[in-house]
């Protein structure tokens, strides 16, 4: 353990009391899929959504915060841990401020996706955006895919790289059957009585 001699710190202003001001509860909505699986389109989406029900939102998405505070990760098994515990870290600031976060990383790893539900306990929601690879790396929005066939990138999940099922999502959405709108409504039902329960 790097950190020792380190205590926590109480402070007055507490979760519930940031809660009660923005008359919401706070989750981690945390989806898990292939690159181009649709994972940043829906979450888009249901922001949207939640923002014009006046909830305090915010979006953490993989190509972002790789390009700042994980820029110094790559995408062997070891780092994608890292990311993800960092994300899971990160998103547990954000509900302890009150804020409902979304967060788009692919995720691949069952033992990762197990330590990040560790860290957010009831506040971590797995929304599985299913979509088959043949799907995502015909669409290769990025360009990605074709790519990663040459050769040209190494680990690339689905490819060169494992994506293991999600054992027990909380949702799943399958997005070349759904429309947006519907994967938008489905994880709305499954999330609206956590998010608005009595505060
Ligand atoms: S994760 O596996 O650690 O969860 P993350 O979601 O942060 O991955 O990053 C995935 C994004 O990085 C992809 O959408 C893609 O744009 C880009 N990327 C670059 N190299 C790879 C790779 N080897 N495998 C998967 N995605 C990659």
């Amino acid at each position: 353990m790097a950190s020792t001699n380190v205590k926590k710190q109480d402070y007055d202003v507490n979760r519930v009391m940031r809660s009660q001001r923005k008359g919401h509860h706070a989750l981690v909505l945390w989806f898990v899929g292939l690159s181009g699986s649709g994972k940043s389109t829906v979450s888009d989406a249901l922001e949207l959504f939640l923002h014009q029900k006046q909830m305090d939102t915010y979006t953490l998405d993989g190509d972002n915060i790789r390009m700042g505070i994980n820029k110094d990760l790559g995408f062997t098994a070891a780092d994608r841990s890292e990311n993800i515990r960092r994300i899971a870290e990160v998103g547990k600031l954000f509900t302890d401020a009150g804020t409902v976060v979304l967060t788009a990383f692919i995720t691949p790893l069952e033992r990762d996706r197990e330590r990040a539900r560790a860290i957010l306990g009831d506040d971590y929601i797995e929304i599985y955006v299913n979509c088959p690879l043949e799907v995502c790396e015909a669409r290769d929005v990025k360009g990605l895919y074709a790519r990663a066939r040459k050769g040209e990138i190494p680990n690339f999940t689905g490819i060169s790289a494992p994506f293991e099922v999600p054992v027990h999502p909380d949702v799943e959405i399958k997005t070349n059957e759904q429309s947006v709108d519907e994967c938008v409504t489905q994880i709305w039902n499954t999330i609206k009585n956590k998010l608005t329960s009595r505060l």
